[in-house]
């Protein structure tokens, strides 16, 4: 039901919001059949009744418009300023209230779907995949979650990172298994990550050398299917031990990298968006276009295999905005892609690097740093 629009007694109300939001909002009024600025009256006029709401996350905000009542948001604004809270804040809450006083109809999954698959991905190299992937699982385990971190870059800067020899070439692996050839458990590969506040909550499957071999090997097999289920196969028999595997991603767009994406997908039964992939990007323009080779690459699977790929964001990475111009024009365009979202922008800090040099987890080496704030921001975004 919409309710009838006249436009001479509403007024515009333009707001910063972050895309996630303004996305559960679209949504739910849809799936509600009803209208936005009808959902966000509604949630204005209870808001400024009800009493002090939790702060909501406006991180990474952009601009979001919509018709009220007249007069509607000046009440809004005052119970604002009496409450010491921004206006965006304001309306933020708002639409959390009428979001949390109007479920969604649709029915919950019915099926149990294993871990959630959240892949970082971009062909170019020394964007901050594998910093990102290992301080958002990080982030996920210390929030209590069990996560298992895959090293999918056979030059296993992320094993290295941790601490951890890479697996010796003729042992068993994670490429092995994906192709059939090896005997044994998965399970037997993997290695704890200890220290910190996610210590028993953390593994990680080692790289090994025969990964650049993968490419070649999917290429040529015979099996049609296994170019793009080879990783999802190996995998399976973990699954049900994590409730996140996090893969960091070889900076390639070859077969390993159809198989990432393809496991990744949103598999029946799964609410969107609990799994997918990651960008990690730099504000620069060579990233812009590293994304758009990603992008259709992601487009040629969903088309050709008739699957769901959720886009879950991008982390702009090592932004300095004393680059001038170029990062806070490029970071600009990157926030107006609007949908996926930037789920952060990771200043460049030292931080990472030392813990690269000591070979420590960036959440054990700096706990309280920026950008181990940061990782926790990514992780609760995509796992809200
Ligand atoms: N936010 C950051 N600030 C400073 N250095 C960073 C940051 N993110 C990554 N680095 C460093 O940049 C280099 C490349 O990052 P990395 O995560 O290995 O990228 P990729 O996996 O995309 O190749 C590494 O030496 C890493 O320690
Ligand atoms: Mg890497």
């Amino acid at each position: 039901m919409t309710a009838p629009y006249d436009p001479s007694d509403r007024e515009k109300v333009v707001a910063k919001l972050p895309a996630d939001l303004r996305k559960e909002l679209k949504v739910r009024a849809a799936e509600l059949d009803r209208d936005i600025q009808d959902a966000v009256t509604e949630g204005a006029e209870a808001w400024r009744k009800a009493r002090p709401r939790p702060e909501v996350d406006t991180a990474g905000g952009s601009s979001f418009s919509t018709y009220l009542p007249t007069g509607l948001y000046d009440k809004v604004k005052k119970v604002c300023k009496t409450r010491g809270i921004s206006y965006n804040q304001g309306l933020a809450q708002a639409i959390r209230l009428w979001l949390d006083s109007n479920p969604s109809p649709r029915p919950k999954p019915l099926r149990v779907t294993g871990a959630r698959r959240i892949i970082f991905g971009n062909q170019k190299g020394g964007v901050g995949k594998t910093s990102v992937s290992a301080g958002v699982a990080q982030a996920l385990a210390e929030s209590g979650y069990r996560t298992l971190l895959i090293d999918f870059d056979p030059q296993g800067h992320l094993t290295k990172q941790l601490g951890y020899p890479m697996l010796d070439i003729d042992s068993a692996s994670l490429a092995k298994h994906m192709l059939g050839e090896a005997r044994g458990d998965l399970s037997e590969l993997l290695v704890p990550i200890k220290g910190g506040d996610f210590e028993e909550h953390l593994w990680l499957l080692p790289a090994c050398k025969d990964a650049f071999l993968l490419d070649a090997k999917l290429a040529t097999s015979r099996n049609v299917r296994i170019k793009e289920t080879a990783l999802e196969k190996a995998l399976e028999p973990l699954e049900q031990a994590y409730e996140y595997i996090v893969v960091d991603c070889p900076p390639s767009l070859g077969y390993a990298m159809d198989t990432a994406i393809y496991y990744c997908r949103t598999r029946e039964g799964e609410e969107p968006n609990t799994s997918g992939i990651v960008v990690p990007v730099l504000a620069e323009d060579s990233s812009a276009d590293a994304y758009d080779m990603l992008y259709d690459q992601i487009q040629d699977l969903i088309e050709d295999l008739n699957i769901d790929i959720a886009l879950l964001g991008f982390v702009v990475n090592m932004y300095d905005s004393r680059k001038g111009y170029v990062a806070t024009s490029s970071l600009d365009e990157w926030n107006n892609i609007g949908e996926p979202p930037v789920l952060a922008v990771v200043p460049e800090l030292k931080d990472q690097r030392e813990a690269v040099r000591v070979k420590k987890p960036l959440l054990v080496h700096a706990p309280y740093g920026d950008q181990s704030d940061v990782m926790r921001t990514v992780a609760r975004r995509i796992s809200a």
